[in-house]
């Protein structure tokens, strides 16, 4: 993908396995995150499988598909994963003190310059991107303090 050379993934169900997959598929590198590492590494195994599936059914060269899954891997702690990612993707269900939390820690911890994005269903886009502006008004405030302090 054009300018992200890593990303992070915030949820590893259904949407996130499907953005990291298409991003891996684009050469970006990719931590795959969840609320712990059994179920990151879940979301992992279950995109290595689909990928396999897709080499099996003749739609993959099977070293493309070894390259994009060397790409992907998984994480449980969610500063770790979003350290020195470009883009950083929130794909949790839609449960607002949930994606309040979430937001408040990528806030607290992903780069001042990077994209943070919500991957959120029709009709509760007013949720997320409550939680996500709070959120980034105080990042926007630590990183106005550091430069101050600078
Ligand atoms: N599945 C769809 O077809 C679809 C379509 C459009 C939009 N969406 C939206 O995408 C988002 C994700 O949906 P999904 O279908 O992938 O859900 P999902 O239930 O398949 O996956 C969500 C994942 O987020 C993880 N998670 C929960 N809380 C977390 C936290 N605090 N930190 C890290 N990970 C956490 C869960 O363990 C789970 O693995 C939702 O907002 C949903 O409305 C989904």
């Amino acid at each position: 993908m054009d300018g992200f050379e890593r990303a992070a993934i915030v949820g590893a169900g259904t949407m996130g396995r499907g953005i990291a997959r298409l991003l891996a598929g684009q050469g970006v590198a990719v931590s795959l995150c969840d609320r712990d590492e059994a179920l990151a590494e879940a979301g992992r195994a279950t995109l290595a499988e689909d990928v396999r599936s897709a080499v099996r059914r003749g739609e993959l060269p099977a070293d493309e598909a070894a390259r994009m899954l060397a790409r992907v891997r998984s994480a449980a702690d969610l500063a770790a994963a979003v350290d020195g990612a470009e883009l950083v993707v929130e794909a949790i269900p839609e449960v607002l003190e949930a994606k309040r939390e979430v937001w408040q820690r990528l806030a607290g911890c992903a780069g001042g310059e990077a994209v943070l994005t919500t991957k959120t269903g029709a009709g509760v886009y007013q949720w997320p991107a409550e939680a996500a502006r709070a959120a980034l008004s105080q990042r926007d405030e630590r990183l106005r303090s550091r430069e101050a302090a600078d």
